[in-house]
C-alpha cells in the first residue's frame, strides 16, 4: 500500500475507484452483523439494496436449500425477515445457511465502491487484521465511512482511524492524506474510552433508546476477530 484515504461519508466517494482498494465501513451496524454473521457460521451474505429486492432473492434460494433474510429498516426488524441487525443475532446461527441483508446505508455504501479493484469489510472487530490485509496489497487504500443518509457517523470515523493506527505501528512511512490525518487523530483521542464515545454518537443514542445498547457496547469492543470478509460479484465472505 503506497496511501490511505478516508471518504467521511459516502457523497465523498470518487466515481472511479479502478485500481483502488476500498474499506467500508458500518460500524453501528450493518459491517459489525456481517463480521459476526460470518463468524457465527453463514458461508456468505448477499447484501442488497431494497426489501423487495432482499423478498424476491430469498424466494429464489428458498428453492434451493433455503437462506436468512436480514437487515432493518430505521434500526428494526422488517417484517417476515428471520433477524434483524444486531450483531448479537447472528453469533451463533441456527444453521450455516447463506444470509440475504439489506440496511439502510451499509448495502448502500457496498453498492457506491462497485468499481474498486478489491473491497474489504470492517469494523472495530476486525480493525488491525484488516490493517494487516492492507499492508499486503500494492494498490492505493480508500476508507469509506458509510455514515447515516449523508451525515457523517463519529464511529465510522474512528474505526478508520484505528485501522490507520494499526497500519501506522507496522509501517510508519505510509502516506496519509489529510482525512486520514483527521480520522487518527480523533481515533487517538477516543481511544481511552470507546464505549462511552459511542454510547454519545447519534446512531449510539438511537440505537441505546431503543433497548438496544448491548450492540453499542458490543461494536465498540476492537481488534479481536482475525477475519477479513471482502465483496466480489455480490457475495460477501471470508
Ligand atoms: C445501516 O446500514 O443503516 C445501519 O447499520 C443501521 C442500523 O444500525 O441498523
Amino acid at each position: 500500500m503506497v496511501s490511505i484515504d478516508v471518504a467521511f461519508v459516502l457523497e465523498l466517494v470518487p466515481d472511479d475507484l479502478t485500481g483502488k482498494t476500498t474499506v467500508v465501513i458500518d460500524v453501528l451496524r450493518a459491517t459489525s452483523t456481517i463480521l459476526a454473521a460470518l463468524a457465527g457460521g453463514a458461508p456468505h451474505i448477499v447484501p442488497v439494496a431494497t426489501l423487495e429486492e432482499a423478498q424476491v432473492l430469498a424466494a429464489k434460494y428458498g428453492e434451493r436449500g433455503g437462506c436468512y433474510l436480514g437487515g432493518e429498516r430505521n434500526r428494526l426488524r422488517p417484517p417476515g425477515f428471520d433477524f434483524g441487525n444486531s450483531p448479537r443475532e447472528y453469533l451463533q446461527l441456527p444453521e450455516a445457511k447463506p444470509i440475504v441483508f439489506t440496511t439502510t446505508n451499509g448495502t448502500r455504501a457496498l453498492q457506491r465502491v462497485a468499481s474498486s479493484k478489491q473491497i474489504l469489510i470492517a469494523s472495530m472487530a476486525n480493525g488491525s487484521a484488516v490493517a494487516e490485509r492492507l499492508l499486503a496489497s500494492a494498490s492505493d487504500v480508500l476508507l469509506v465511512c458509510s455514515g447515516t443518509l449523508g451525515k457523517i457517523a463519529a464511529e465510522d470515523v474512528l474505526c478508520a482511524g484505528l485501522i490507520i493506527a494499526e497500519v501506522e505501528k507496522r509501517a510508519p512511512v505510509v502516506q496519509l492524506t489529510d482525512g486520514a490525518r483527521i480520522a487518527l487523530a480523533s481515533y487517538r483521542q477516543a481511544a481511552c474510552n470507546l464505549e462511552q464515545f459511542f454510547l454519545q454518537t447519534t446512531s449510539g443514542q438511537g440505537l441505546s433508546q431503543l433497548g438496544l445498547k448491548e450492540d453499542v457496547l458490543h461494536a465498540a469492543r476492537s481488534n479481536y476477530s482475525s477475519l477479513v470478509p471482502s465483496y466480489a460479484d455480490g457475495y460477501i465472505s471470508v
